[in-house]
């Protein structure tokens, strides 16, 4: 198993959450965000980011997972749903990377029957060379290439995810 050196830097990867943070906070001047994060991944770019946006903000977290055989399909679990009721709310949701678009476009339908007053997407990564689904993402913090990467909240096989910083990941040389 081999990780690279820091692919993002953790002074590039701060930097980059204050200006998005500061975007989400001019967009919503005046309105109170539910913020959703996605976990197990998310769970760092969501305490960055969260602590760095200055509107009123309640906040919540969804757990998934894909079914591995389906990849196809990208069927996903839902293994612990929203505690709060979301109708008629500005909510973001807040997703660690987005690579074949499966999660967020399954989240996004089931997220809009629920009718709130408006949704939007920040990813922290978008892996676009391996999008298979459209999804509308409103707050981007990096585009990468078709590489596997850990760190910052991303494992491989649950592990690296404590890394600070952003790297790739290569099973073998
Ligand atoms: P999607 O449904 O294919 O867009 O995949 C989204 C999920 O796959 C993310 O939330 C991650 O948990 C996982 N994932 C995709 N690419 C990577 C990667 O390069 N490293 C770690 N996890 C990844």
């Amino acid at each position: 198993m081999i990780i690279s050196k820091p692919f993002l830097k953790v002074e590039q990867i701060q930097q980059r959450v204050k200006e998005l943070a500061g975007r989400i906070s001019r967009d919503y001047e005046g309105k109170e965000i539910l913020a959703v994060g996605i976990l197990k991944g998310a769970f760092m770019f969501f305490a960055d980011i969260v602590r760095t946006i200055q509107v009123p903000m309640t906040i919540d977290f969804l757990i998934v997972s894909s079914y591995a055989k389906t990849e196809s399909t990208g069927e996903i679990i839902i293994r612990s749903d929203l505690k709060e009721d979301i109708k008629g709310r500005d909510i973001i949701l807040i997703e660690d990377i987005v690579d074949t678009g499966y999660t967020l476009s399954h989240l996004r339908e089931m997220l809009l029957a629920r009718q709130p007053a408006s949704l939007k997407i920040c990813a922290f990564l978008d892996k676009r060379p391996r999008r298979k689904v459209e999804v509308p993402l409103d707050y981007i913090g990096f585009e990468i290439p078709d590489e596997y990467i850990v760190g910052y909240g991303l494992d491989y096989e649950n592990r690296f995810r404590n890394l600070p910083y952003i790297a790739i990941f290569k099973e073998s040389v």
